[in-house]
Parts: C-alpha cells; sequence; structure tokens
C-alpha cells in the first residue's frame, strides 16, 4: 500500500535498513543465502521414513547448528499464500513445516531503547541466521531425497505465526501478530523449512499468556507509535487476536529520523527473558497462578525491566550520509526510557485496520490506503466474546467475508528487445510472455514500468500503434535523477520478465486536425513517433520536428529515416547550427491546425509562446507532461494557543510545532512518536481553523480534536482555543 512520500521516501532502497551500517552488511550477505533456499531432492537420497526418527533428528541436527527453538508441525493449506509474487498460483507442495526462532540478542536489546540505531541490525542478525541454518537444513533434506524449502524473509510462500502456534513455539500477544514464546518473550524472528519428508508433529502450547497479556498493557503504553491495543482482543479475519495498527508500525519504523526500525514491544516485554534458568521463577508463576498475572507485570514495571541500561551500550549511533559514509547520527537518538506515568486507555486510541476488502490489491503496483475506512473497520470489529456468542446463538455467518475483485492494473511481460541508441537514450521493446497481442493502445498513450518496488515510471509509447506484438519506449538515463532510470539501463535486459500497466493516454491525439504539427525535443520525440504513424495511417497532413542539441545526442534516427513517412521529419541540432525556429515553423496559422509539443521545460515554454504568437488557440496546443501526487509541502507559521482553562495565551514560533512549545511552559503533554502517527498528543480544539498534518485522526475527530505535535493553525498568527 501507498502510504506517502515521507514513507516511500524511506523505504527507497531499503534505505530503513542500509541506513544503520550493522545492519546493511548482514542486509547484503542475505541476499546471498537465497541460493539454499530451494533446490531439487537428491534422486538417489536415502529417504528415511521413519516419522520420528527424523522429527528427533531434525530438531537435533537445528540446535547444534544453533536455532533457538524448534517446532514441527503440518503445513495446512490454509498457512500457504495463494499466489507468488509474480501473480503465479501456488498450489500448497509440502505437507509439513519445521518452524525455527532465533533470539534476537538479549544483551544487546538491555543496552537499546528498542527504535534507537542498533535496532534494525537486531533483527537483520536473526533473519541472517535462520537464512543460513534453514538454508542448511533444507538442503540436507534434500540430499536425503525429500522436498524442502526454506521461508526466509527474503522470499517465503508460508505465513509463519500460524505455524508457530501450531508447532507449539509461543501464543498469541498483544503486540498482535507477534508470537511470544515463553523463553524468549516477543524478541524473535522466526523462519520456516516446508517439507514432505515424514514427521512427527509437536503441539500448540498454553502457558497462561492470554492471561498474562489481558493484565498487562505495557507494550501498548511503551509502543512510540501507538500501534498495539490498549483493548480486548478483536474478531479479525477469522482470529481472535489484539490486533494492532500496522500502518502506524509501518511508518514509525520506516521513517523515524532517531534510529533505524524499532523492537520496543520487544524490548519492554515482561516476558523479555534472559536464559533458561535466571528467570525460571517468573515464569513458572505467570504461567501457573493467573491470578498473579497483574501483580507480576506491575513488579516488572516497579523495578525498571525494560529501561536503558547504558552499560550494555556496545555500539555507536551512526547513520548513512548522503555521500555514502556512515558519520555520527544528525538527529536526537531515541533513547526513550519507561513511560511509567502514562495511562494508556483504549478509548484514546484511534487505530485502523485494513481487512481483504480494504487491503492494497496483490499486484505491484501503487494503491493508497485509505486510513478513514481502515478507523471504520477497526470499530467495527467484534471481540472474540460477542463472537462466540453469536455463535451459541447459531449465527455462523463470518462477520467478515470480502473477496477481491478487479482486474490487474498490471501485465507481467518480457524484456524483447534492449536496443542503446546513443550513449545516454535506451530503447526497449516489451512482448506478452505466451506471445499473444498486447492490448490495444492509442497514439500519445504512455505505459507505468514498475522498474523497482520503489520506482514506477511512466514513459511514452513510441511505437506503431497498429503493431499489438511489441510495445516500445525511449528512456533517457538521468544522472542527477531519482535513480528510476538509472537502475532501468541497469537491470533491464532481454529475457528479463517485468510489470508494466496496460497503455494510459492522457494524451489523445485530434485526428480531425486539418494539420498537425509534431514537436519533440529531446526524448520528447517518443509520443511524436506514435502520432506519426497514426496520422500517416489516417493520410493526415502533418510535420514532424524534432530538436536535439547534436546528432550524437539524438535517439530513434535510423527509426526516423526508415519511416515511411520520413520525408516529414524535420531534424534541428542546435549545436550543428540549424537550431528550430518556432516562430517560422508555425506560422501562417490556420484554423483546424494543433500542435503538440513534449521536450524539456524551456523547449516547452519556446514553442507554446510561438504558437499563442502566431494565433493558435490555446484548445489547439496538447502538451505530454507527467505529474505524480506529492504531499503538499507545509510552509510553518507563527500562532497562537489559546488555553480555555487559564485564558492564557501562548506564542506558538514558525520554528517550532506546539507540543514543544506547551512542554516549555510546564504543561505535560504526552509524546511519543512526535510524527503524528500514535495520537496520543491529542487535544480538543473549541474554536479556530487547524491545518491538521497528522496521520492518525478520522476527518470526523478533526471537527473536534488537533494532533499538537504537528498540526497547527491554518492562518499566520491564528488563533486555537485548546481543551487545556
Ligand atoms: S512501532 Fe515499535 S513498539 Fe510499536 S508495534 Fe511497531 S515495532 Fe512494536
Ligand atoms: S508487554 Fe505485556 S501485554 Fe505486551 S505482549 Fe508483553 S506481556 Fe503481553
Ligand atoms: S506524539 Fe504521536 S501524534 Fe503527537
Amino acid at each position: 500500500g501507498d502510504m506517502g512520500k515521507a514513507l516511500q521516501e524511506g523505504a527507497k532502497g531499503g534505505h530503513y535498513a542500509r541506513k544503520s551500517a550493522p545492519s546493511f552488511a548482514q542486509r547484503r550477505a542475505l541476499g546471498a543465502f537465497v541460493l539454499l533456499q530451494d533446490g531439487t531432492p537428491n534422486p538417489s537420497g536415502e529417504r528415511p521414513n521413519d516419522p520420528q526418527r527424523n522429527a528427533d533428528n531434525l530438531k537435533a541436527a537445528s540446535y547444534f547448528l544453533g536455532v533457538d527453538a524448534v517446532g514441527l508441525s503440518r503445513c495446512p493449506d490454509w498457512a500457504w499464500y495463494s499466489h507468488d509474487a509474480t501473480g503465479e498460483k501456488i498450489d500448497p507442495p509440502h505437507p509439513n513445516a519445521i518452524s525455527m526462532i532465533i533470539d534476537q540478542g538479549f544483551e544487546t536489546m538491555e543496552g537499546a531503547s528498542g527504535d534507537d540505531w542498533i535496532s534494525v541490525a537486531q533483527s537483520m542478525r536473526a533473519y541472517l541466521r535462520f537464512s543460513l541454518l534453514g538454508g542448511v537444513i533444507a538442503q540436507q533434506i534434500r540430499n536425503l531425497g525429500y522436498q524442502a524449502k526454506a521461508h526466509s524473509v527474503m522470499d517465503g510462500d508460508v505465513l509463519q505465526p500460524p505455524l508457530l502456534l501450531l508447532s507449539g513455539l509461543g501464543e498469541v500477544s498483544r503486540i498482535g501478530e507477534v508470537i511470544l514464546n515463553p523463553y524468549l518473550g516477543p524478541r524473535l524472528k522466526s523462519g520456516v523449512v516446508t517439507t514432505d519428508i515424514p514427521m512427527t508433529h509437536d503441539k500448540p502450547i498454553d502457558f497462561g499468556l492470554q492471561n498474562f497479556c489481558e493484565n498487562c498493557n505495557k507494550c501498548a503504553r511503551e509502543c512510540p507509535s501507538g500501534a498495539i491495543t490498549a483493548g480486548p482482543k478483536l474478531m479479525f479475519n477469522g482470529y481472535e487476536i489484539w490486533k494492532s495498527d500496522s500502518q502506524k508500525c509501518a511508518t514509525y519504523r520506516i521513517t523515524t529520523e532517531g534510529g533505524a526500525m524499532c523492537g520496543r514491544c520487544m524490548k519492554t516485554c515482561p516476558w523479555n527473558l534472559e536464559g533458561l534458568f535466571s528467570e525460571a521463577p517468573f515464569r513458572w508463576a505467570a504461567s501457573n497462578i493467573p491470578k498473579l498475572a497483574q501483580p507480576l507485570a506491575k513488579l516488572d514495571d516497579m523495578v525498571g525491566r525494560g529501561g536503558l541500561n547504558d552499560v550494555k551500550k556496545w555500539w555507536w549511533d551512526i547513520e548513512l550520509y548522503e555521500d555514502g559514509g556512515y558519520k555520527p547520527a544528525r538527529k536526537p537518538i531515541n533513547r526513550r526510557d519507561l513511560s511509567k506515568n502514562l495511562d494508556v486507555q483504549y478509548k484514546d486510541q484511534t487505530l485502523a485496520v485494513y481487512p481483504a476488502h480494504l487491503a492494497p490489491h496483490p499486484w505491484p503496483y501503487p494503491f493508497p490506503m485509505d486510513r478513514e475506512k481502515g478507523i471504520a473497520a477497526y470499530e467495527a470489529m467484534i471481540t472474540a466474546e460477542e463472537y462466540r456468542k453469536q455463535i451459541v446463538d447459531g449465527r455462523l455467518d463470518p462477520p467478515h467475508k470480502y473477496s477481491a475483485s478487479g482486474q490487474s492494473p498490471v501485465v507481467r511481460v518480457e524484456v524483447s528487445r534492449v536496443e542503446k541508441m546513443t550513449e545516454d537514450i535506451t530503447k526497449y521493446e516489451f512482448k506478452s510472455l505466451d506471445g499473444s497481442a498486447l492490448p490495444e493502445w492509442s497514439a500519445g498513450a504512455h505505459l507505468d514500468v514498475l522498474v523497482a518496488p520503489e520506482f514506477l515510471r511512466q514513459y511514452s509509447m513510441s511505437g506503431d500503434p497498429a503493431n499489438r506484438e511489441v510495445y516500445q519506449i525511449g528512456v533517457l538515463k538521468e544522472e542527477t535523477g531519482r535513480g528510476g532510470s538509472k537502475t532501468m539501463h541497469r537491470i533491464f535486459t532481454p529475457g528479463r520478465k517485468v510489470f508494466i500497466s496496460k497503455p494510459i493516454n492522457h494524451f489523445e491525439l485530434d485526428e480531425t486536425a486539418s494539420k498537425t504539427f509534431l514537436m519533440g525535443g529531446g526524448i520528447g520525440i517518443t509520443p511524436m513517433i506514435a502520432f506519426a504513424h497514426r496520422l500517416y495511417a489516417l493520410n493526415k497532413e502533418f510535420e514532424l520536428h524534432y530538436s536535439s542539441s547534436h546528432s550524437g545526442a539524438a535517439g530513434y534516427l535510423s527509426d526516423l529515416a526508415a519511416a515511411p513517412w520520413a520525408n516529414r521529419v524535420h531534424y534541428h541540432f542546435s549545436q550543428e547550427g540549424n537550431r528550430a525556429d518556432f516562430a517560422k515553423i508555425l506560422r501562417g496559422y490556420e484554423q483546424g491546425w494543433h500542435v503538440y509539443l513534449c521536450g524539456p521545460h524551456r523547449y516547452m515554454e519556446g514553442v507554446v509562446s510561438a504558437a499563442e504568437a502566431v494565433g493558435f488557440p490555446e484548445d489547439t496546443v496538447h502538451l505530454e507532461y507527467f505529474s505524480t501526487p506529492d504531499v503538499p509541502d507545509y510552509e510553518n507559521h507563527d500562532f497562537i494557543l489559546r488555553l480555555e482553562k487559564s485564558g492564557k495565551e501562548i506564542f506558538v514560533p514558525a520554528d517550532k510545532d506546539a507540543a514543544t512549545v506547551l512542554a516549555e511552559y510546564g504543561y505535560a503533554v504526552d509524546l511519543k512518536c512526535s510524527d503524528g502517527i500514535c495520537g496520543v498528543c491529542q487535544c480538543r480544539v473549541l474554536e479556530g481553523e487547524v491545518e491538521h498534518r497528522d496521520f492518525v485522526l478520522s476527518q470526523k475527530q478533526r471537527q473536534t480534536t488537533m494532533i499538537l505535535c504537528q498540526s497547527r493553525a491554518a492562518q499566520k498568527g491564528g488563533v486555537l482555543t485548546v481543551d487545556i
């Protein structure tokens, strides 16, 4: 799902993992282990078939290699994704699952706040260890003659939480989808090997966690983004779960500037235990005496467990700079201690959830998340208790039942040809995978090309609209651009399968024109070629004018020379002394003439003013430009907060936010994310117009409430009366 510009920037090129040095080092190695994940079984393997012996050996080998806990279960069909990342249907191939968990490291977590600069490195360390160990176990099973695939963070076809539950590695916790293990707490990463080797299965476990989490709210209180519910378990998608707001969590983890990602819920949970024996009394009491859950949770808090321990902090807080170096972090580091005085109440939380009908479609194409609907969906969920009552009353209809509808906005095609036309301009052709005709298109259309998940780029189609065998685009490599065209030049090679949109046309040709001028500057020539093909097919009068600095920089020269309409093409190479004189080209305007133009900004300005000057009406001048939705660039200005209870007026300068200024005046404002995500700093507004800059409130809530850490008065010098 598309969750806005800040998130896109933070995620681009995996920046959230790259920005921390020890994380990036491991992230690269992770890619190498993909080679171990899957393969063909040895046809002359021994195929041992004693299920108990196989189970014992698999566990022994896993523990010997260094897996922290391993559990065996069936791998039911519903634990498999329905489709893989390319859209291919998955037919569940293996009946069994070996679930493994890897400790993220107690010592380091002791020294961390959970959301400072070591956080993402702890995750990567655990992912890396599973990729290697799970990969080795999978390979050994294949050596024995059975099928096996390791499902890692890089590539997996199964949902891991239900498999962890089935194999007895933990229980569902308040944190949400995190399965909590009685020895490691939530401080773990998991991985699964699926296989067809016969094995006996373990059983799910109950160590009293449901009761414990009901009596403990610590993760909800400590979560910096306010993503964890302080309320009851609800029914989501047929599961009974403490449903967290994954949008808030993802936003915080990817955009936080004071660290890299987050695992504060793991760090502060009372079950974040040190070892098998050192906290055995806690584990025993928490599991066996339900009444002790609340006192134990309180005691854990009182003694400051989950707080900061600077003695254990061994790493430097360094971050990736634009020049590629890792240097001391620029922004204040997230070194928060426990917020013992914060009382997070469910009634004050604004949470969103995205069931199937609101979730992003399965295709790799942007899908804006509708938080309003997400909030409403959260409110519509019923408690597990209500659901049980419904079952007793015989109301067995599932409370939510959705099916995906609509057609894919993208098609998967093969790069069939790559032709470097100049030093910087390359022509790419795409054909369908099965050789069938591609969807129809018309001159002026463009394609959205999914270069990489973070680079969706629009390119005008340059071929002949009558040709449905291939689509063709021309791409200029922009050295100083945002990276999309450079990535494309690097990775789009013949045979590569890529996703593109169906042709989209915002630049329609008026086929009734009595004469058409096609004006292309630089790479802006591409749509003009498609127009020329069409106009020629219609037997219409047209001229194509192609401007470039010199012929060596101009792409498509041989295509233009070979076109049946080659005699209509005029070349203008400024460095070769024949710069285009737009006024001369367009002079003598007659009714029914149209001009189409595409090129650099200054080129477009030149053509437009010449067309205007010679009398082309506005609606006969057609421009091609692409726009991408942007989050507005807010401008900060001063404003005044009027405090209702005391009548006091507080000046908020442009360089500070309301929450900071209130704190300076001694008013306690609960603060967590400071990014407008978590919602703890919300405050009632009695009067005044607010510019809402948060990502948490619903439109309805915005009528009466503001987020103090981000939102401001709508006008410069505006006055907001707040309920303080
Ligand atoms: S923001 Fe951090 S503490 Fe909150 S749920 Fe996400 S990972 Fe856990
Ligand atoms: S912090 Fe408390 S409520 Fe949250 S998962 Fe741990 S035990 Fe459960
Ligand atoms: S502190 Fe999180 S929204 Fe303001």
